[in-house]
């Protein structure tokens, strides 16, 4: 059952929470530490910060969150064992989406990480803000490893 299916059956019972940070070079490892701190017992929380780490620095490097006086969002949500990051952030001209990367390519790997280590991921919105969601259920690829 998906995230999005078990919030609409019990909304109650789901945790979620959000901050909005800063733009700037150092502020994808303040969000690996913001969700660090919510999820301390997360069986496969390594995964879930490396993504963390990953979608916002995209949103950094490839938005105009990137840019002076820009930000993003990063929302956490918990339902029992799964859990749901997404990253806002305020939009540019490219989409997400996987690229092929050599073996010696320096970039092009992060959306690869996050499709090997969440169970699914997705991305909505446009040219003014978009948001990638990873979604972590127990014994997906990374846990199961
Ligand atoms: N939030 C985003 N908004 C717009 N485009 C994005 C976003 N995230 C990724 N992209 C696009 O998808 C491509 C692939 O992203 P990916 O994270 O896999 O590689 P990268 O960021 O270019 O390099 P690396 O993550 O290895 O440093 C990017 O080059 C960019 O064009
Ligand atoms: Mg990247």
């Amino acid at each position: 059952m998906s995230l999005a299916t078990l919030l609409a059956a019990d909304p109650a019972a789901a945790q979620r929470w959000r901050r909005t940070f800063p733009g700037e070079a150092d502020q994808a490892a303040a969000a690996r530490r913001f969700a660090a701190a919510l999820l301390p017992d997360c069986p496969f929380l390594d995964d879930v910060l490396l993504v963390v780490a990953e979608l916002a620095g995209n949103a950094l490097r490839h938005t105009r969150s990137g840019r002076p006086g820009g930000r993003f969002t990063v929302e956490i949500r918990r339902h029992g064992a799964l859990v749901a990051v997404a990253v806002t952030d305020q939009g540019g001209p490219t989409e997400p989406s996987i690229t092929e990367a050599g073996p010696l390519a320096e970039s092009g790997r992060g959306l690869h990480t996050v499709s090997a280590c969440a169970s699914h991921w997705t991305w909505s919105g446009d040219r003014a803000g978009r948001t990638v969601t990873a979604v972590f259920v127990p014994a997906g690829p990374c846990e199961a490893a």
